[in-house]
């Protein structure tokens, strides 16, 4: 199982490195956990995790290696700053910042050669939910990495995350997710003939219905967002995980 922790934009350094020494104690079996903090934070919480057997991830990188990039960060820095996975694609990032998939693709090319696992966020807005335009919004999303994701070398996450689960508490049927996932394995496997993806869900995880969840055997873990700034709620989840 492989867990992700996404602390997105919601707490300072302090209250960063407060939270990692938290999960410095946290107890997993087999499990890869990453956690995700901000980039102002990702060299404390590297430093305080480096003891751990936790693994340490960026939330985004620029597809640049180098130069006048105002603001941005190079996959060659967070290699530097000890992080073994990157998110790309976020729905946040999509939705707000206007990535486009093609963006998106070369963000995972530049944390590839740079030996940086992939987390690439897919998922389908609540109006192409409604309109069952899932598949078709998932291969266009897919369309421009597949390239990039057919290398077995690293491990690589393809995280499915519906826009509309994400923080709002909503969760789609298991019957919806088993489907949505059976069918993206396939595509993944005929169209990168990688059959080591990882497949995560994300979007509202809890405690509550972690291991209703992992009943869905094509999911190989979860990218989670607000329950990973619980430290006891995200324990619990992790021990769900060990429980299956
Ligand atoms: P959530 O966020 O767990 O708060 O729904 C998930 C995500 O944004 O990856």
């Amino acid at each position: 199982m492989i867990i992700a922790a996404n602390w997105k934009m919601c707490l300072s350094p302090q209250q960063a490195i407060a939270l990692a020494k938290q999960f410095s104690k946290l107890e997993h079996n087999n499990s890869t956990i990453i956690v995700c903090p901000s980039t102002s934070a990702l060299m404390a919480v590297s430093k305080e995790l480096s003891s751990t057997s936790l693994d340490i991830g960026a939330q985004n990188c620029s597809a640049q290696k180098y130069g006048a990039h105002t603001g941005e960060e190079s996959a060659q820095t967070f290699a530097a700053l000890g992080c073994k996975w990157c998110i790309v694609g976020h729905s946040e990032r999509r939705l707000f910042r206007g990535e486009t998939n093609q963006e998106i693709a070369d963000k995972t090319a530049a944390l590839i050669e740079h030996n940086i696992s992939p987390i690439i966020c897919i998922g389908e807005t609540l109006q192409q939910f409604k309109n069952q335009q899932t598949e078709a919004t998932l291969l266009k999303q897919l369309e421009p990495i597949i390239p990039f994701i057919s290398d077995r070398k690293l491990p690589i996450c393809i995280a499915y995350e519906p826009v509309w689960a994400i923080g709002s508490g909503k969760i789609p049927t298991n019957e919806y997710l088993s489907k949505t996932f059976t069918w993206l394995e396939k595509q993944l496997e005929s169209k990168t003939k990688n059959n080591h993806l990882h497949l995560l869900y994300g979007g509202s995880v809890k405690s509550s219905n972690a291991f209703d969840l992992l009943s869905i055997k094509t999911i190989s873990g979860f990218l989670i967002g607000s329950a990973s700034l619980d430290f006891q709620e995200f324990e619990k989840i992790v021990h769900c995980t060990s429980r299956q």
